[in-house]
């Protein structure tokens, strides 16, 4: 039995030493220890020695059993080092290696000329309003003074989406200045900038979806100076210091009276170049008193109160500042272009 024993005890801890790995370990331990194990046979065969080989026999196996529990840890102990070692290396960063460049975007040159607007009417405290894009004709022709013959409202130019002509696409962001009159606590000060809709096919000029700009300022007292010293202020802001800008008389249906603004060609200074097309003049927006029957359409006593309203083109400013020659690429989103603003 002894002999028995020291050929187990070379066995197993020879096996245990060699383990490569822990579900090896654990088979050795079942194997050596376990209920149906190596030294578990041997400890059976006990009943047949005598009572005076017994004790030392048991302490023998004790120690054998002793001896196999600690080989199995030490090396467990062993195999974990190694197996976190190996870990550490294999999940290790090499901090030195360059970075991948992430690509990052940036505002779109005709948002940034939107911005720097907003920023001037925020400073001259006007609100700023959003409206829908889906309007009823109402508020996008009737209530602004537009009748039902006017060519603006012909299934030819204008999106609708009945039958009857009652709900289109707005044209223009005017219709604005009627929700803003019928919603709205006076005084009014508020600029709506947005997308507008027509039937035009695309051409360097032309889109079927481009921006506008409107403002309004309704309070007792308001006068065309006020609109001309607001609109100089902000071309004067927007093109610098001492632009000249010169107002014509024009008709829109929604104010009376009506003008057109025109600043004189930044780049020529009036002389007449290809940016101004020879003329001298740039035209940036229209503008007016309120009409005063608009006004009392939305509840407003013209005699009491009076106001004036503009509306510009955002594309053609943005492309006047950043010396863009084809709407068309304002909208195709080429990076090769975006990338220059
Ligand atoms: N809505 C006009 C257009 O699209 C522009 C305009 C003219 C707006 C005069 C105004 C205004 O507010 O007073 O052509």
């Amino acid at each position: 039995m002894k002999e028995l024993m020291q050929s187990l005890r070379e066995a197993s801890l020879k096996a245990i030493t060699e383990a490569q790995d822990m579900d090896l370990l654990e088979t050795l331990r079942v194997k050596y220890l376990g209920k149906k194990g190596e030294l578990t046979a041997i400890l059976r065969q006990m009943g047949q020695l005598s009572a005076q080989e017994r004790p030392a026999m048991g302490q023998l196996a004790n120690q054998l059993r002793s001896d196999i529990e600690n080989a199995i840890e030490a090396r467990k102990t062993e195999l974990s080092a190694a197996l976190l070692e190996k870990k550490l290396r294999d999940e290790a960063l090499d901090v030195s290696l360059p970075g991948e460049k992430q690509p990052i975007g940036h505002k779109h040159p005709m948002y940034n000329v939107l911005d720097q607007i907003k920023d001037i009417f925020i400073g001259m405290g006007f609100e700023i309003v959003d409206g829908p894009e889906v309007e009823l004709a109402d508020y996008n022709f009737t209530k602004l003074n537009i009748d039902e013959g006017h060519p603006s409202r012909e299934w030819t130019d204008t999106f609708y989406f009945t039958e009857d002509s009652s709900i289109l696409l707005r044209t223009q962001t005017s219709p604005m200045q009627i929700h803003a009159m019928e919603t709205r606590e006076l005084p009014i000060r508020i600029i709506a900038p947005g997308r507008v809709y027509r039937k035009d096919e695309v051409d360097a000029t032309h889109s079927p979806m481009f921006h506008q700009i409107e403002g309004m300022v309704i309070d007792k007292g308001v006068t065309m100076s006020d609109l001309k010293a607001t609109l100089n202020l902000v071309v004067e802001k927007i093109y610098g210091k001492g632009t000249v800008t010169r107002f014509r008389p024009h008709h829109f249906p929604f104010t009376e009276p009506s003008c057109e603004m025109d600043i004189q060609c930044h780049k020529c200074g009036g002389k007449g170049c290809p940016t101004c097309k020879g003329e001298g003049w740039i035209e940036v927006l229209g503008a007016g008193m309120v009409h005063p029957k608009v006004l009392a359409g939305c509840g407003i006593d013209p005699d009491v109160y009076s106001g004036w309203a503009f509306g510009m083109g955002l594309e053609r400013l943005a492309m006047g500042e950043y010396k863009i020659t084809d709407l068309r690429l304002i909208f195709e989103n080429d990076v090769r272009f975006l990338e220059q603003f």
